[in-house]
């Protein structure tokens, strides 16, 4: 996700896995610019030794697809764990690319932290061994150009984050949404100006071009499987490539991984591109068509609050000992939800004035307060206790917690660390117009709606979740003065013909297998069936877990089968299955967690490795 945007109103919010990148500065992008910068790009495929046991190359593309004459390029960063086997080994299975969602999010910082989890996860030991393949998408992190609107100037984006913050949020009324559109045409002048002094970017990133990016890279890393064959003079990979391409004439295909809004793109990929889909598994459903169409993220939030319902139920039941919110003599669950709600209906009246340790001031809110809970929806499992503690201690007065954690989660910028890093030039690995750029050109213009539309539009959200419908609103306000458009655009429908595992063109190789949640915060189980059902075959499993995304939130070994033997053999269970998970949020010593860790605390700074919170660390909105 971490899979948002917009607004000035919320775009802090938003911004929540953003800015914490943006303003944590750490030994690890500053290695990460220098590897970088040293690789010539080029348009083949090349790669260079980078990190700690990685490969990185830098591929040139077309800036636009669509245009053939026009001969500006845009360089992808790729980045890839290699197997654990050598690619001629027989039990070598090929590469699996990975999208971490967002969008906007860096693939190749999450495969930095997630890659050699995936791959234990997809690996079948002595059996089948993959290489882990991921990316930054166009206009983010290595890959250039930029969509960077403030070209390293973090005092501009703080103070732009600060005045968002300080609007409130969208459900504050007519004057915040004014207030807010006011906000966005200022960011869209900032972006104008940027593009007219460093070349376009934002009118080419959206995902039909990242999608025919996708057929590219598979494309490369196919020639260059040959060209190494060819130099070795043996013939090792017929097996793989009756999974991934026929050695008569038949086109190279994709085997992959989409999280969140990964599994839009995959979506995009396989309906743009179905011939070229080997083997596509899409975890934590996002629902294309909504996405593309309307005024758009009108689906997300179905089982949001009933999320909340089995923290209040859960917290209940485990009692004091292990869920600081509840109390001995609580009779039921509505006793410490009823504390909490009025609590935050409290803040709403008179929001709480904070001096931080080292002097700042910030005034605290309820839809702070909302913000955070939500962001730990997205994890329950490492989350819900230590979101207990964190409010049980605010209520009480102590808000160190409560702080600490909404600067993790990018609600307030990192302001002590903002003048120091006034000359950072290296890339942030999450850009808030990054992900705005994406989400524009992929959904419907709707510049030009007024005050009223836009109210309107923030209820209509807050009628499917309490909690989360204000701040989820702040996704399509930051498109309410976007200025550019694609030329390459699609709208869907999103489908595919029916796999033919011999490989025949134009149909994928195998069903397209759907992951999902029992209960998700923001890609229900609904988006997934109804994703699902427009892909003949395709199976859906429900893993009986709580948090966005399968993989990552709960251990399944079930899951985890039903993945690795798809990718070895393309099959799948038919219909829908039900998956048990082995650990649930308020079990002590639970030893089946995790069995995927996607490593959050990674990606955030040294300070939050404490584990305060490590589950709000995600990228939001729709992101790992
Ligand atoms: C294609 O690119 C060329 C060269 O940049 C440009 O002159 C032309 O207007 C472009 N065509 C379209 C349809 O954008
Ligand atoms: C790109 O095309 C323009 C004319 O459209 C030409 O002036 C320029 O030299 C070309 N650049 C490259 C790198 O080929
Ligand atoms: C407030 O909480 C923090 C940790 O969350 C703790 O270290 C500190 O001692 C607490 N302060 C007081 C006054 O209890
Ligand atoms: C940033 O760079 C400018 C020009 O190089 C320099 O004058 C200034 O002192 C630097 N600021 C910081 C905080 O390093
Ligand atoms: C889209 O195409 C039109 C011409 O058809 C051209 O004028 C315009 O510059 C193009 N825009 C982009 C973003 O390529
Ligand atoms: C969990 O482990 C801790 C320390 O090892 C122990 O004190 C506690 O009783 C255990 N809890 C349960 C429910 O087993
Ligand atoms: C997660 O990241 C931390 C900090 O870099 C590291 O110490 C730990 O080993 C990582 N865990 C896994 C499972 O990769």
């Amino acid at each position: 996700m971490s899979i948002r945007p917009e607004p000035w109103l919320i775009l802090g919010a938003l911004l929540l896995g953003l800015v914490t990148a943006i303003t944590n500065p750490d030994s690890t992008s500053q290695a990460l610019r220098l590897d970088w910068e040293a690789i010539s790009p080029s348009r083949d495929l090349t790669y260079y030794d980078c990190y700690d046991g990685f490969q990185c190359a830098r591929l040139e593309v077309p800036l636009d697809w669509a245009n053939s004459t026009d001969n500006r390029t845009a360089i992808i960063a790729i980045a890839k764990l290699p197997a654990v086997v050598s690619d001629s080994d027989p039990s070598f299975g090929g590469s699996i690319f990975v999208n971490p969602g967002g969008p906007g999010a860096s693939g190749v910082s999450f495969i930095q932290r997630a890659g050699h989890n995936l791959q234990n996860f997809v690996d079948k030991p002595s059996r089948r061994h993959y290489e882990i393949v991921s990316w930054d998408p166009r206009g983010i992190g290595h890959t250039t150009p930029s969509s960077d609107c403030f070209h390293s100037n973090l005092m501009s984006r703080n103070a732009w984050l600060l005045e968002e913050r300080g609007n409130g949020g969208l459900d504050k009324g007519l004057g915040a949404i004014k207030h807010g559109l006011s906000m966005t045409k200022g960011l869209s002048q900032r972006c104008k100006d940027s593009e007219d002094q460093h070349g376009d970017a934002m009118a080419y990133v959206n995902s039909p071009s990242v999608a025919r990016d996708m057929v590219q890279m598979v494309d490369k890393v196919d020639e260059l499987r040959k060209r190494e064959d060819t130099s070795k003079h043996d013939e090792p990979h017929l097996e793989l490539k009756k999974r991934t391409g026929k050695p008569e004439g038949d086109a190279p295909r994709l085997q992959y991984i989409g999280f969140s809004y990964g599994t839009a793109l995959g979506n995009y990929f396989a309906t743009l591109y179905p011939g070229r889909v080997g083997r596509m598994v899409l975890d934590g459903v996002v629902n294309a068509d909504d996405y593309a169409n309307g005024p758009g993220w009108l689906s997300s939030l179905d089982d949001t609050d009933e999320i909340l319902e089995q923290f209040w139920r859960g917290c209940h039941e485990a009692g004091p000992s292990v869920c600081a919110l509840a109390s001995a003599s609580d009779a039921s669950a509505s006793d410490p939800k009823g504390r909490f709600w009025s609590w935050v209906s409290h803040l709403d009246e008179a929001p709480l004035p904070v001096v931080t340790s080292t002097g700042f001031i910030v005034t605290v809110t309820g839809n702070d307060i909302r913000k955070l809970v939500g962001a730990t929806l997205y994890d329950p499992v490492p989350g819900f206790k230590s979101l207990a503690n964190t409010l049980h201690q605010a209520m009480r007065g102590n808000t160190t917690s409560l702080i600490t954690s909404m600067l993790a989660i990018g609600h307030i910028p990192d302001l002590d660390n903002t003048c120091s890093d006034k000359n950072r030039t290296a890339p942030l690995s999450f850009l808030p117009e990054a992900h705005f750029a994406v989400v524009c050109a992929d959904g419907d213009d709707i510049t030009n709606k007024d005050a009223a539309w836009w109210d309107k539009y923030v209820h209509r959200l807050m009628d499917k979740s309490k909690l989360f419908g204000s701040y989820w609103a702040n996704i399509r306000f930051s498109c309410s003065n976007w200025p550019f458009r694609p030329n390459l655009s699609f709208k869907g429908p999103f489908k595919t013909p029916k796999a033919v595992p011999s490989l025949t063109a134009g149909h994928p190789a195998a069903p397209l297998l759907f992951l999902s949640n029992r209960l998700d915060p923001v890609t229900p189980l609904n988006s997934a069936r109804a994703m699902a059902s427009d892909h003949p075959g395709a199976a859906l499993i429900i893993q009986e877990a709580m948090g966005h995304c399968t993989i990552g939130t709960a251990a399944s070994d079930c899951t985890k089968m039903i993945v690795a033997d798809y990718f070895e053999y393309g099959t799948v269970p038919s219909g829908e299955t039900i998956c048990k998970t082995q650990c649930g949020p308020w079990d002590e010593n639970c030893s089946g967690y995790p069995t995927v860790d996607v490593n959050r605390s990674k990606s955030t700074r040294g300070q939050f490795r404490d584990g305060s919170l490590s589950s709000a660390m995600r990228m939001f909105p729709l992101g790992v």
